[in-house]
C-alpha cells in the first residue's frame, strides 16, 4: 500500500556540485546539490544571498566539479560556511583552465568549465543555466572508448530527507535497451 506524505520533493538522489567562482579576484567554493539537466544544458538552483552569486552574476562564469566520497569533508565544509565571512579559496588544490572565472578541483574525477547562458529567476533564487565549454575527466574514469564511466567517477549523491550523502551502486541494466524485451512481447500480442 502507497501512503500519501504529501507535498514532498521526491525527486533524490541528486549529485554534490562543487560550484567554483571567483569573487572580487578571490576563488570561492560552494555545494550545490539542486541542478538539472535542461534541453542538454545544465541548472544550477542557487540562493540570491550567496556570496558565490557575486562572482556568478559578473563574470558569466564558473566550474562545476563532481567530487567522490574521499572528498566528502571539504565538499560539505563549503556548503556550511560562506566565502562572505570566510575565505574558502584554499579549501581544494584548483588550476585554471580556459576561462576566467572558472577554477578547476585538481585530483576532481571530473571537472567542467562551464559559461553561464540563460538566468532564469524567482523570488529567492536565481538558476543559472549553464553550458560546460571544456570537461576534463581522471584518465581512469574513462572507458576504452574515451567516454565517462561514471561507475568509475562514483560521484557524492545528496538526499535531503535525511540530509545524507550517498554514493552509487551497480550497473543494472542498459537504457534503451532493457525494454526491448518488452516491445517483442506486445508484438506478438
Ligand atoms: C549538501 C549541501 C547541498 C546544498 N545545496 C544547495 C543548493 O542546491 N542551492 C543553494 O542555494 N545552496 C545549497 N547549499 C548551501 C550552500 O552551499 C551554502 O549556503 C554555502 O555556504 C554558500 O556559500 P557562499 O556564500 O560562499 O557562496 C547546500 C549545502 C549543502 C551542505
Amino acid at each position: 500500500m502507497q501512503k500519501n506524505i504529501g507535498s514532498v520533493n521526491g525527486l533524490y538522489p541528486m549529485p554534490v556540485t562543487i560550484v567554483g567562482t571567483q569573487v572580487d579576484g578571490r576563488v570561492n567554493w560552494i555545494n550545490i546539490a539542486h541542478v538539472g539537466i535542461v534541453a542538454g544544458d545544465m541548472m544550477l538552483s542557487m540562493g540570491k544571498r550567496h556570496h558565490s552569486n557575486i562572482g556568478i552574476r559578473k563574470n558569466k562564469t564558473l566550474s562545476i566539479n563532481l567530487l567522490d566520497a574521499s572528498m566528502m569533508i571539504e565538499a560539505d565544509y563549503v556548503g556550511l560556511v560562506s566565502g562572505n565571512s570566510t575565505d574558502k579559496s584554499e579549501v581544494f588544490d584548483y588550476y585554471k583552465g580556459q576561462l576566467e572565472g572558472a577554477p578547476l578541483i585538481k585530483n576532481a574525477p571530473l571537472v567542467m568549465e562551464c559559461e553561464v547562458i540563460d538566468v532564469y529567476e524567482t523570488d529567492l533564487h536565481e538558476h543559472f543555466i549553464v553550458r560546460s565549454l571544456n570537461t576534463y575527466v581522471e584518465e581512469d574514469c574513462l572507458d576504452t572508448d574515451g567516454n565517462i564511466d561514471f561507475l568509475k567517477v562514483n560521484p557524492l549523491l545528496f538526499e535531503m530527507s535525511k540530509r545524507r550523502y550517498l554514493s552509487l551502486g551497480d550497473e543494472v541494466g542498459m537504457c534503451w535497451h532493457e525494454g526491448k524485451k518488452m516491445m517483442q512481447e506486445t508484438s506478438l500480442r
